[in-house]
């Protein structure tokens, strides 16, 4: 008895003592204001893969639009007399069409269905643009198709004729209206005259795109990557601008001029893994460099568009004769020379024309450039050089961005970063696409990186759960290594997660920031990270300490803190790994006299279970939740919560 007393008793004692432990005593020194946080810090990484561009962002609606798929009519369910063929077509670079002729019958019907991107997703009484290049090819004009959108149960819900009414190619459109929401619509084309007639580059996008543009972006996706407030946009991608071979790496020449003549790229992302096939995946260059430039303006993201580097992708491409000799790079260093001519030269240049003819005469302001993507070995350094003499000889001004490889760590990344600093790059691109671990792991990655060396640009990252889900286990590790960034802002000027967005039915890769179908769109627990991180950067880091110690885990806990000079904010940023309830004081020191905190603080919480996710059905299952805590002085005292991420954000004046 006595004894069971006695352990009760150490038990009580070792609990009180455990409890009074568990306040920690965070210090923010106001006075000790750090490096500045780059406008680009939080940005975005854009790629066409799980149907990200085509069958995604890009709202174009029709499949194979013009025709040339390897299978001309890929996506096409044809009927009656339709033949594709490629004489005297209107567009050079894209030389299918398709000819309607008479059935034989009055009684039966020549046309086409276009199945769309996994389904054509109508939205009830929205309006949808559909428009062809038509010429009649009787003797006598005119001629007459009919027009339909066709619900999944194959019913027309609604239908409009469309007169062609010349034997010269012409462009025709007409408005057509849902009547009712369907997901997997169809669209019907049928010739209701005797024909024959010719069609090409048949077109269906909705009318309410983003910005109300005619060659448009879905709005629910663009305005969730403009809610991000993301500071950067990288593009066309990663392994796309590589190409599978060099004939179809990303050819940004492509992709801009009149869209009915960009011609059909293959997307790599079609095969890249066997066990997720995907036949009809193809890039049609619709949401080209132009629509991509117009995309980061529209956001006020710094533009970073990423070119070959005469390097066809390493993975599928062993030896020197898969790529551009050292001496033959001309043609790709002047595609990186012209780019930037695009971009930001004047309207007399010859690129800045095609930049003014497509409705752009002002420069797009570009400043950052990537070269090469995840690229490794002697053969990687060898090219670089050759493209940084060019561009720092005509655009000294444009900062350059080189790789360390597709690995965080290990042979090829240790040989890169030397090599990097050689040639003197601005910024290194670093991937890591890891367990949530190592993510915990890395979050004081860059407390001893090399401060003169180039800065960093994480451009490729995610927290990577063995089940490849978008859980809160993988946001809450990607929101405790971003403390780290955040940190070593003097070092670390841009960062991306990726990939960025992902088609539920057509998905490649995962995880991904927001996944959508044809109508809806989900928000993972992911997106309210980097949402929370792109609206409260701040300008300049602050330190945050415990125990005169960066927070790095100690306790689960990660930490940063940053001022806001312009919106005069301090922002704290706490996330708990444990599964304890961890109670705080945060003592802000070092304040100058004038300068008063207000007492009102806002506090975000993301906070969800370690497996819970947000899905279409339930896309606000995880979302952040803002409420007040009032500061005692200058001193905050609260609980970081269980397994979360905390915003507390104060307001002073000076
Ligand atoms: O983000 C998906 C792919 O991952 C990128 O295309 C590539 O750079 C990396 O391997």
């Amino acid at each position: 008895m006595k004894k069971t007393l006695s352990i009760m008793v150490v038990i009580c004692l070792a609990g009180s003592i455990s409890a009074q432990q568990q306040t920690m005593d965070l210090v923010v020194n106001v006075k000790k204001q750090g490096a500045p946080i780059q406008s680009t810090m939080y940005g975005l990484f854009f790629e066409d893969i799980n149907f990200g561009a085509d069958g995604g962002l890009y709202a174009e609606l029709i499949k194979n639009r013009s025709f040339e798929f390897p299978q001309s009519l890929m996506g096409w369910n044809s009927f009656g007399k339709v033949e594709v063929r490629s004489d005297g077509a209107p567009f050079e670079r894209n030389p299918h069409y398709v000819r309607l002729s008479y059935s034989g019958h009055a009684h039966k019907h020549t046309g086409l269905e276009n199945e769309g991107f996994r389904g054509i997703g109508l939205k009830k009484d929205e309006t949808y643009r559909f428009s062809v290049w038509a010429r009649s090819a009787a003797n006598k004009a005119p001629q007459k198709i009919r027009v339909e959108l066709v619900d999944a149960a194959n019913n027309p819900i609604e239908g409009k004729e469309l007169e062609i009414t010349s034997g010269d190619w012409k462009k025709y459109e007409v408005i057509l209206t849902a009547p009712k929401e369907e997901s997997h619509a169809t669209l019907r084309i049928f010739l209701t005259s005797e024909g024959p007639l010719d069609l090409e580059h048949i077109s269906l996008f909705p009318t309410d795109t983003w910005k109300g543009r005619d060659n448009g972006l879905r709005k629910d996706l663009a305005t969730a990557l403009d809610e991000l407030n993301p500071g950067l946009f990288r593009f066309p991608g990663g392994c796309i601008i590589e190409g599978t071979d060099l004939e179809t790496r990303y050819d940004w020449k492509k992709s801009v001029g009149p869209v009915e003549n960009r011609p059909l790229n293959e997307n790599r992302w079609h095969y890249t893994f066997a066990h997720r096939l995907y036949p009809d995946y193809f890039q049609t260059y619709g949401m080209g460099f132009y629509e991509l430039f117009l995309l980061s303006e529209d956001m006020g993201a710094e533009p970073l568009p990423v070119v070959n580097v005469g390097l066809a992708c390493q993975y599928q491409n062993d030896g020197e004769h898969c790529h551009v000799p050292v001496g033959e790079l001309g043609d790709y260093i002047q595609d990186a020379l012209d780019l930037i001519e695009f971009a930001n030269g004047a309207t007399s240049t010859q690129w800045g024309k095609v930049r003014a003819e497509m409705g752009h005469p002002e420069p797009f302001n570009m400043k950052f450039i990537g070269i090469g993507n995840e690229q490794w070995g002697p053969e990687y350094p060898a090219r670089l050089e050759k493209f940084i003499e060019a561009i720092r000889a005509k655009y000294p001004e444009i900062k350059i961005i080189g790789s360390s490889g597709p690995q965080a760590e290990g042979k090829d990344f240790e040989y890169l970063w030397p090599e990097m600093k050689r040639l003197k790059v601005d910024l290194v691109d670093e991937h890591y696409y890891r367990p949530p671990q190592w993510f915990l792991d890395n979050a004081a990655r860059y407390d001893s990186y090399d401060r003169k060396g180039p800065k960093v640009f994480a451009g490729e990252y995610a927290s990577h759960h063995k089940t490849r889900a978008n859980n809160f286990e993988s946001a809450l590790t990607e929101a405790s290594f971003m403390t780290g960034l955040e940190r070593n802002a003097d070092v670390v000027h841009m960062a991306t997660y990726a990939p960025l967005l992902a088609h539920v039915d057509a998905w490649q890769w995962r995880p991904d920031l927001i996944w959508f179908d044809n109508l809806r769109m989900v928000r993972t627990p992911n997106y309210y990270v980097q949402k929370l991180y792109g609206h409260h950067a701040g300008t300049n880091v602050l330190p945050l300490t415990w125990n005169q110690a960066p927070l790095t885990g100690q306790q689960g806990l990660y930490g940063s803190a940053v001022i806001d000079t312009k919106k005069k904010e301090i922002i704290v940023k706490l996330s708990n790994t444990s599964q304890e309830n961890r109670p705080i004081v945060v003592s802000l020191e070092g304040m100058k006299k004038k300068m008063q905190l207000r007492p009102e603080v806002e506090t975000i919480l993301l906070q969800g279970g370690q497996d819970e996710e947000n899905r279409l059905d339930t896309p606000d299952a995880i979302v952040p939740v803002s409420s007040t805590t009032t500061l005692n002085g200058s001193k905050l005292s609260t609980d970081v919560k269980p397994y979360s991420f905390n915003l507390f954000v104060i307001g002073y004046t000076d």
